[in-house]
């Protein structure tokens, strides 16, 4: 090991051996890379694990190890190429197009074949091109190609559409929640890997398809999980559907074995070395550290862009900012490009990021989505910061958090890896050493391990699947998660006392929603107020609608206020919608009253698409007009799990396992005389504290009629709060898993 110093002094650490044949070499001159790239498409190129037709591809390794073109290129000069030559070009630059022949040959030859390939090597935009040209979306049929994120499946379509010189959204188009961009000539669509899930729904088959692409495998979302279980079933029914599962470089081997040790196909790697430099000490403020970094690197590094991984939304946006305000404190310093990029930043400004004809230095502040599915070239620099944030599910308190942990060893690695994509580069790693080694776990915990299902657990059942302990998981969840899922679709009334679904859940599902909304949508309908309700739901799959620009807080809440309803969040939105409505949709309004013109166009098209998922449902369409009470209601029958009962002014217990939880300074319920004694909110935040998110004040009796199994009104006689209100108690949690186990038994008593 040795050490470096910077600019600011003996700072970082590099490490040796830490991200295995990338690393440790600092200095490599071109022989050095010659002599790699020689050892790694001998390692690769080749199909491993094929058991029918080991002859023909097993040649395929050697004849396919034609990376030698990029092989006497210089390293700087490759990053070069990729701006100046033709699309044509850039594609036959990738590394996959090098196994084009003998990959297509395996494809032919079986029926799931898993890819392995480095991020950039060409997985995701030429592997269902090359699927369309082999003609498995002739008879109209399509290709699929499943993304875990709704910006990779976008951005990713649309640069589809670019190579092939046709419009997005005819013969290349992309689906995800609430958005098609599809029309009868498509042939390839990139989707959510969610939107096909519900498509399973439908098409049980996915007639469809004539081949399907996995991407992203590797990342193991709680959709994709459910989806291999699915295709799996699929496959077996459907001998002329393909199925290709991509992943990055972990993981393969799982894939393969649970398709029943199909071929792995590797793609030859095109990786540059990249230094790891571990901090020497804990970091304290990453931020901080990393906006440093920065700066230290455009003023004193050679040329190369700036990927910068932080946890979220917030610490991307300061991130930014702070860099932004030191630069304007230099003297004339060189141009920077500093550019966010999470996935709610609005399309426009993600598209940013690609752009740029290397003149500028760019600086890229990225969640993980910038981790493997979203590609961006020259990247020469990596900071890395060594948390994310991740959305886990307690089974005891029944409710999902969004948390920063710090990420596992391969998350840091491919972190690193993308440093050295075209040329070597180095990555600045804002940990010890030995919290890499010590502290960080192999590999990040599947989502399906670590989350709410009762999304997941609500679709298996609408496909018919009985028994979910028996489903056929990659990774089975714990069995305590699937348990309080069903627990909670029961009290929601969508499965009944034997988990089999009924009615009401069979509706909730063709939704799709979490089955809380689904839910609030049902009871709208019985309670007559169909219109609001699609409103408020519509509003709350949005991002936030409310705006309050830094610098700018006061005017935004003044603005706010005009249209806030104090004793419900929920009703808020509803009146912002409307008005918005009344402003004929207007840009400008929304701009006046801080309003997000693009959430409330969002907004818009989100509710005309329920209102006609509704009218399919055969619910009627029905406005309550100003019967505000009845609008509550609704809201009500969908947050039991939810419901809150007042302690202090601003604290409040969850009823039901009597978690402290607190009003967001922002809720309109600040502005009611005095603390309402029972709400229900949307969601959860965690920040110092918990704070409650999108809250409406409620009834006790309306909680007591609509959740009796979870609340029943006692009498007062004991109380000190003597004014003979009734009051309600929520059951305890170990009744209601006794109950969910108890439910359990019977059935499965009921059918052996
Ligand atoms: O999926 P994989 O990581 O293997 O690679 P890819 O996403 O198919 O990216 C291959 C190349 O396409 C990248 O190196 C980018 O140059 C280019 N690309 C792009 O220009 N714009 C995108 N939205 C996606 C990819
Ligand atoms: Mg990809």
């Amino acid at each position: 090991q040795k050490e470096r110093v910077d600019a600011q002094g003996k700072f970082w650490q590099v490490s040796g051996s830490a991200m295995g044949r990338v690393v440790g070499i600092s200095e490599a001159d071109d022989e050095e890379l010659q002599r790699r790239r020689a050892q790694d498409s001998a390692l690769s190129g080749r199909v491993l694990n094929v058991q029918t037709a080991p002859g023909s591809t097993g040649q395929g390794a050697d004849s396919g190890s034609g990376t030698g073109g990029i092989g006497d290129a210089k390293a700087a000069a490759v990053s070069e190429f990729a701006q100046q030559k033709t699309i044509k070009q850039q594609r036959e630059f990738l590394p996959v197009f090098s196994v084009r022949n003998d990959l297509m040959q395996v494809i032919r030859d079986h029926q799931v074949v898993i890819v392995v390939g480095e991020t950039g090597s060409g997985k995701t935009t030429q592997l269902t091109q090359y699927l369309c040209e082999a003609g498995y979306a002739n008879g109209g049929r399509m290709i699929g190609c499943t993304q875990p994120r709704r910006v990779a499946a976008t951005s990713v379509a649309a640069r589809v559409a670019t190579e092939m010189g046709v419009k997005l959204g005819q013969e290349v188009g992309y689906s995800i929640r609430f958005e098609d961009r599809t029309d009868a000539s498509t042939k390839i669509k990139y989707m959510t890997d969610g939107v096909l899930l519900r498509e399973s729904l439908v098409d049980p088959d996915l007639s469809q398809y004539g081949a399907i692409v996995m991407d992203e495998a590797h990342e193991r979302s709680l959709n994709t999980d459910v989806l291999l279980g699915i295709l799996k079933r699929v496959v077996a029914g459907r001998r002329d559907l393909k199925l290709i599962i991509t992943s990055a470089t972990m993981n393969a081997d799982k894939f393969s074995a649970f398709f029943g040790e199909v071929p792995c196909f590797f793609i030859p790697g095109r990786t540059f070395p990249v230094d790891i430099m571990f901090s020497k000490g804990p970091v304290e403020d990453y931020v901080e550290t990393a906006v440093r970094q920065i700066l230290d690197i455009h003023l004193g590094s050679p040329p190369g862009d700036i990927l910068v991984f932080m946890t979220g939304q917030d610490d991307v946006e300061t991130t930014c900012e702070v860099v932004l305000e030191r630069l304007a404190q230099l003297e004339d310093p060189a141009p920077l490009n500093v550019l966010p990029i999470y996935s709610q930043l609005p399309e426009e400004r993600q598209r940013l990021v690609f752009e740029g004809d290397g003149s500028v230095r760019k600086c890229i502040v990225a969640t993980n989505i910038a981790e493997t599915s979203l590609t961006v070239d020259g990247i020469v620099y990596v900071i890395d910061c060594g948390f994310y944030k991740l959305k886990t599910y307690d089974p005891r308190h029944g409710m999902d958090m969004l948390l920063m942990y710090p990420i596992s060893q391969a998350n840091a690695n491919q972190r690193a890896g993308r440093a050295g994509r075209t040329q070597p580069g180095t990555c600045y790693r804002l940990y010890t050493e030995n919290a890499y080694r010590h502290e960080m776990l192999e590999s990040t915990v599947p989502e399906i391990q670590r989350t709410n299902l009762s999304n997941a657990v609500l679709l298996l059942k609408s496909l018919g699947v009985r028994d979910l302990l028996e489903f056929d998981f990659l990774d089975p969840p714990p069995q305590a998660n699937i348990l309080s899922s069903m627990y909670q679709l029961w009290t929601l009334g969508a499965l009944d006392n034997l988990g089999e679904l009924t009615p009401v859940g069979r509706a909730m599902s063709g939704f799709p929603l979490d089955p809380t909304l689904s839910k609030m949508l049902i009871t709208s309908n019985e309670l007559a107020c169909t219109t609001e309700i699609a409103t408020v739901v519509s509003m709350l799959s949005v991002p936030p609608v409310l705006m309050r620009p830094r610098g700018r807080e006061e005017e935004a809440d003044t603005a706010h206020e005009r249209f806030s309803v104090p004793e419900s969040d929920h009703l808020t939105l509803l009146y912002v919608f409307r008005l918005y409505e009344s402003n004929r949709f207007s840009d400008a309004w929304c701009d006046k009253n801080f309003i997000n013109p693009r959430s409330m166009r969002n907004a818009r098209e989100v509710r005309d698409q329920l209102l006609d998922l509704m009218r399919k449902a055969r619910m009627d369409m029905r406005s309550c007009g100003n019967d505000f009470d009845l609008v509550r209601k609704a809201i009500c029958s969908a947050y039991f799990y939810h419901a809150a009962k007042m302690k202090s002014v601003e604290e409040y217990v969850n009823m039901r396992t009597g978690k402290p939880c607190r009003l967001e300074r922002s809720s309109g319920i600040f502005r009611l005389g005095s603390p309402p004694d029972y709400i229900v909110y949307h969601e959860l935040v965690m920040t110092s504290r918990e704070y409650m998110r999108g809250v409406t004040v409620v009834e006790p009796s309306w909680l007591a009629t609509l959740g009796p199994m979870f609340f029943k009104v006692v009498t007062m006689e004991n109380r000190l709060r003597s004014n003979y209100r009734d009051h309600l108690e929520a059951e305890s949690m170990e009744r209601e898993l006794e109950r969910a186990r108890e439910a359990a038994r019977i059935r499965q008593e009921a059918e052996q």
